[in-house]
C-alpha cells in the first residue's frame, strides 16, 4: 500500500457581527441568535500519515494549547475515525495565527480543519452534511467553522440559516495579552442579568448585510457578552474607546473576548486604525482582515 501524502487545510476565524444571548437551557447552554463571519486570519492544519494519534501546535501562542486529549482537533480526528471504523492514525500539525482563546473560535476552526484533513488523508469521504453532524458534537461553533462565508446560527449556536449578504468588510482586530475562558464569560452574564434573559434580536445586523452597508453594519454590531467580557477585563473599554475615536465604523468585542474588532471604511482605514491602536498599546497586537471568506479549504 503506499503512504498517503500529507493533507493541509487552511481554515478562517469567526467573528460573531451579532451575538444575542438567550436563557441558560437545562444543559447548561444558552439559545443563541448570532449572526457569523469567517474572516481572513488563518490557521492551518496538516493531517500526516503515523502511527497513533497525536497534535503539534507552532505559531503564535502556540504553547497556550492543549496538546492532550483535550485539543479539539485531537478529538475531532478520533471522532470521525470512532465512527467511519478506521485506525485513528495521523499526526495532526497545527500552525496558529488565529488568537488563542481569544473568542475568534480558534479551537473550533482547527477541529473543523481536522475533520476536512483526516477525512483526505484517511479517504473516509464523508459528505459536508456527515462532517457537520460530527462538528455539532464537537462544539458550538464548530459547524460554522466547518461552512465559513456568513450564516446565521439559532440553537446553541450550531443550526446555520445562510444569510443574504452583499459586499466584503474590512476589519480591524485587535488582539490581547492574555485570552478568557468562554465558560467564565458565560456564567458573568448569568450573574449580571440572571439566566432566563431574552437575545437581543439580530434584524439591525441582517437589514446591514441585505444592503451591503458598511456604515450601517458599523452602528448595528452588537454583543450580548460584551458587559459581561469588559467585567471580567476591564481594559477593554479602552481599546473599544481607542478605535472608536479612531474613527472606526464600529468597535465590539469578539464573542467571548477577549479579542475586539473594528469595522473600517476602506482597507486603508484599517491599516491606519490598526497602527494607531498598536502605537496607543491598548491591545498586545493587531491584524487586518477581510470578510466574508470561505470556509476551510484543502492545499
Ligand atoms: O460549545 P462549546 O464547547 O464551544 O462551548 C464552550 C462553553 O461556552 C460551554 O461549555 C458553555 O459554558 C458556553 N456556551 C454557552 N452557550 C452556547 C455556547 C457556549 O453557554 N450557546
Amino acid at each position: 500500500m503506499p503512504v498517503p501524502s500529507p493533507v493541509t487545510v487552511r481554515v478562517p476565524a469567526k467573528v460573531n457581527l451579532h451575538l444575542g444571548v438567550g436563557p441558560r437551557r437545562p444543559d447548561g447552554y444558552h439559545d443563541l441568535q448570532t449572526v457569523f463571519q469567517a474572516l481572513s486570519i488563518y490557521d492551518e492544519v496538516t493531517a500526516y500519515p503515523a502511527p497513533g494519534l497525536t497534535v503539534m501546535v507552532k505559531g503564535q501562542d502556540a504553547d497556550e494549547v492543549p496538546v492532550d486529549s483535550t485539543n479539539l482537533a485531537l478529538r475531532a480526528a478520533a471522532l470521525l475515525a470512532e465512527r467511519t471504523g478506521v485506525d485513528a492514525a495521523a499526526r495532526i500539525g497545527i500552525r496558529k495565527e488565529i488568537p488563542v482563546a481569544g473568542g475568534m473560535a480558534g479551537g473550533s476552526a482547527d477541529a473543523a480543519a481536522a475533520l476536512v484533513a483526516c477525512d483526505a488523508l484517511w479517504g473516509t469521504g464523508l459528505s459536508r452534511a456527515q462532517l457537520a453532524e460530527l462538528a455539532a458534537e464537537l462544539g458550538s461553533d464548530v459547524p460554522f467553522c466547518l461552512q465559513g462565508g456568513c450564516a446565521l446560527g439559532t440553537g446553541r449556536g450550531q443550526v446555520l440559516t445562510p444569510v443574504l449578504a452583499r459586499g466584503s468588510f474590512h476589519w480591524v482586530v485587535a488582539i490581547a495579552a492574555t485570552g478568557l475562558s468562554t465558560p467564565e464569560v458565560y456564567a458573568e452574564i448569568d450573574r449580571r442579568r440572571g439566566p432566563g434573559a431574552e437575545a437581543t434580536p439580530p434584524d439591525e445586523v441582517l437589514a446591514a448585510l441585505r444592503l451591503g452597508d458598511a456604515k450601517r453594519l458599523g452602528a448595528a454590531l452588537h454583543n450580548d457578552l460584551e458587559p459581561a467580557a469588559i467585567g471580567l477585563r476591564p481594559a477593554l473599554r479602552a481599546t473599544l474607546d481607542a478605535g472608536r475615536e479612531l474613527g472606526a465604523l464600529g468597535a465590539m468585542v469578539s464573542g467571548s473576548g477577549p479579542t475586539c474588532v473594528f469595522l473600517a471604511r476602506s482597507h486603508a482605514a484599517a491599516i491606519r486604525i490598526a497602527a494607531a491602536l498598536t502605537a496607543e498599546a491598548v491591545c498586545k497586537t493587531t491584524r487586518v482582515a477581510e470578510g466574508p471568506v470561505p470556509g476551510p479549504r484543502v492545499g
